[in-house]
């Protein structure tokens, strides 16, 4: 932690967390024992991220992609997010978190898209922190739909009116994305938000990525120069 230069920290960072149903398989273990692993992971990472003063954390839970991996695993998925939604939500909303859902949640089950709905209102007017879930989540898909509901609404936008339309409309661009699981990609995650983020890669799956992983990402991100195209 020391090194961190904690003045130079990102106001927002989104996590590809990659390599879950990986680490499974090299304990024996089926892909479920992962994604659950996976999940406890992550509040362990937004937690440590809201304690260093983060306070924008996306999350890369599932792609539009994913949804044609066999159904025994999405049903694994869904029943592990109704489970986590009501587990830690009320602890996202005791630190005053906003949720925000990236994607189209209709394919989720009923039960599990009113839970996830109900969070949702529930923390809608806070603004100290923000916690967004990429859910069926495609990059393309929501470009797609924003250019329908331009087109629908017959304007031409600016870069403004272009962001409104998306899944993240009022927040701001990911500084940081760190991608776990060894592979190098953005998988169509964040493609218009991640123009000038930072990329990170790590070798970690992502059940076995510690806290201490996540400070020496944001280690190197401090000493990072972003130029944003300037000299
Ligand atoms: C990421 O882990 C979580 C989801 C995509 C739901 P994977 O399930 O992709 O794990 P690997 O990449 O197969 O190890
Ligand atoms: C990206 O991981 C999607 C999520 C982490 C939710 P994938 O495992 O689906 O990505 P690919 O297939 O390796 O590109
Ligand atoms: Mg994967």
């Amino acid at each position: 932690m020391k090194d961190i230069n904690t003045a130079n920290l990102p106001s927002h960072v989104a996590f590809i967390m990659d390599g879950n149903g990986r680490w499974a398989k090299s304990r024996l273990m089926p892909r479920s024992f992962g994604h659950q692993h996976g999940m406890e992971r992550m509040m362990g990472l937004l937690q440590h991220a809201f304690d260093l003063g983060i306070p924008t954390v996306t999350v890369y839970a599932l792609s539009t992609e994913n949804l044609s991996r066999p159904q025994a695993e999405l049903d694994a998925l869904f029943s592990l997010f109704r489970t986590y939604f009501s587990k830690y939500v009320h602890e996202l909303i005791e630190k005053k978190a906003r949720l925000c859902i990236l994607g189209d949640i209709s394919v989720l089950p009923e039960d599990v898209q009113s839970s996830i709905q109900s969070a949702v209102q529930a923390s809608a007017s806070f603004t100290e922190r923000c916690v967004n879930i990429a859910l069926n989540y495609g990059a393309r898909d929501e470009i797609l739909r924003a250019v329908n509901l331009a087109v629908v609404q017959g304007k031409q936008l600016d870069k403004e009116g272009f962001a409104n339309l998306l899944y993240t409309k009022g927040q701001s661009d990911p500084d940081l994305i760190i991608r776990t699981g060894k592979e190098k990609r953005l998988s169509n995650f964040l493609l218009y938000q991640a123009a000038y983020a930072e990329l990170y890669f790590s070798d970690k799956m992502f059940p076995a990525f510690s806290d201490k992983d996540f400070d020496a990402a944001l280690e190197e991100f401090s000493n990072r120069t972003r130029r944003f195209g300037k000299v």
